[in-house]
């Protein structure tokens, strides 16, 4: 079994976590940014990274998923909301729905610091949006701990179960 671990990140997070997934395939397995992902030809397993961009995959990792068919396929992904939210649930469907024509392996989030520069400027042109609740404060402290040890701990538990199922 060759298989191949593409992520798309944009400050660090999901690349954080697709190192430690990566060591819960094995060899040979190749790891590599969107941006220079190989041709997936040759690969029968293929797990995908995503960052949460407005409810979504974000662009990049987008365009590679819906390039993607008739390959088993694990995904993974980081956002700032909880992942047993409805929020992430939502995330969740609309990137397996990218998958359709594809034998899906599982999907696993975790949180995912949200870049300061960003909070900053949604506070400033998005308050009536996003207002600032304690619950959103909470949340927001909360992701700033994320990915941790335990996140890669659980990431990896989790795609090793999925290869043996
Ligand atoms: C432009 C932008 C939009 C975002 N949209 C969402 C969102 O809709 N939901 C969410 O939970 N997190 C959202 N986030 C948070 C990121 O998904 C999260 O911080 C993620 O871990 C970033 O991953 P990266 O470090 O791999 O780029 C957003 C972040 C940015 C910068």
């Amino acid at each position: 079994m060759k298989s191949l671990i593409v992520y798309s990140s944009r400050t660090g997070n999901t690349r954080a976590v697709a190192e430690a997934v990566k060591e819960a395939f094995p060899e040979p397995c190749t790891l590599a940014p969107v941006e220079e992902a190989p041709a997936v030809d040759d690969y029968d397993v293929i797990a995908i990274g995503y960052w949460v961009d407005k409810g979504m995959p974000d662009a990049k990792a987008k365009t590679f998923m819906e390039k993607i068919k008739g390959k088993k396929v694990g995904l993974f992904g980081t956002l700032g909301a909880y992942p047993d939210s409805e929020h992430a649930n939502d995330c969740r469907a609309k990137a397996e729905a990218l998958m359709e024509g594809n034998e899906m392996l599982g999907q696993f989030l975790c949180q995912g610091r949200v870049d300061p520069k960003v909070l900053e400027m949604m506070a400033k042109v998005a308050s009536d949006q996003h207002p600032m609740t304690d619950e959103r404060k909470a949340r927001i402290e909360e992701a700033k701990k994320h990915p941790n040890e335990e996140d890669f701990e659980q990431a990896k538990a989790f795609f090793r179960k999925c290869l043996k199922g």
